[in-house]
């Protein structure tokens, strides 16, 4: 029995030493800081404490982090919570900042294993600290009953969806958004256009001497107020052409003919 013992600890220990080669866990990068949110007083003691060993490119790593097979875990969880949130990256858009608070809130953030507990003094702060740095929510890819669900809960500054011309399934919702001063940006400004509809959008264009890409930008800022535009440039001279979109005048009779290129679409879908 004892001889049993010892061969479960030999081969149990060798099977430790082996899984310290393996590579994953052992990097421990800290990549380049680009940019911190604006703490509020106080607020980055605590955050750099309790969060940025997994939230940020400022990880301490501990000594434990050098040993496998614990060492995976915590490169898993560096990995992980660098990609939900980075408080090294701020210049960058955070999907989950706005739930920041409510894990927080909730204890499910630090992970229950980790060593480090919020006292609860500590985690008001943090907590009204955290709040602090969400300014605004906007919206993207949603339906005018997701925007309505979401405003129930919190206010709502801006909606980004798909729309232009061709594709204007977000009539209304622009109308209800403008009404409301929220704004609405749409993209793929010259998405899902059928050939047909790419001629007339042409040749308006040819006629007004500008690119099909500037007559549906100048369209879109001439159909309401709350348009928001953020086209994609590759150059300065496209970001020139795009500005210069904002220039471009569109009689009634164009916004006409225009607006023809999706009643037209409808008409042949139905
Ligand atoms: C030991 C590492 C670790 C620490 C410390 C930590 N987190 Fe996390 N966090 C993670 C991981 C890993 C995830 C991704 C979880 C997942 O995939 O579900 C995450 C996810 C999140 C998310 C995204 C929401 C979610 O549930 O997926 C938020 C917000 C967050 N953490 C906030 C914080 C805040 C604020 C702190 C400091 C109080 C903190 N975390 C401390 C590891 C950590």
């Amino acid at each position: 029995m004892q001889k049993f013992a010892w061969w479960v600890v030999t081969a149990l220990s060798l099977a430790l030493l082996a899984i310290q080669v393996v590579p994953y866990g052992q990097s421990h990068e800290n990549p380049r800081v680009r940019a911190e949110p604006p703490w509020g007083p106080g607020v980055r003691v605590l955050a750099v404490r309790d969060c940025f060993d997994c939230h940020s490119n400022e990880t301490i790593w501990p000594w434990y982090s050098n040993i496998a097979p614990v060492s995976w875990l915590t490169q898993s969880d560096v990995d992980g919570g660098r990609e939900h949130l980075n408080f090294s990256e701020w210049d960058w858009p955070q999907e989950d900042a706005s739930e920041m608070v409510q894990v927080v809130e909730n204890m499910k953030m630090p992970p229950w294993y980790y060593p480090a507990r919020l006292s609860t003094v500590d985690r008001a702060t943090l907590v009204r600290g955290l709040a602090g740095l969400i300014r605004c929510i906007g919206l993207s890819n949603v339906t005018a009953a997701q925007v309505a669900e979401a405003q129930a809960i919190t206010d709502i500054v801006c909606v980004q969806n798909s729309y232009n011309l061709a594709y204007r399934h977000d009539d209304a919702l622009i109308d209800d958004l403008a009404r409301q001063g929220i704004a609405y940006v749409p993209f793929f400004p010259l998405g899902g256009f059928s050939p047909l509809q790419s001629s007339t959008l042409s040749s308006v264009a040819g006629r007004l001497g500008a690119t099909p890409m500037q007559v549906a930008l100048a369209w879109l800022l001439h159909r309401s107020s709350n348009i928001l535009l953020i086209p994609g440039t590759s150059s300065v001279a496209h970001l020139r052409e795009n500005l210069a979109a904002g220039q471009l005048t569109l009689s009634p009779q164009t916004l006409a003919e225009l607006d023809g290129i999706a009643a037209a679409a409808a008409a042949v879908k139905h």
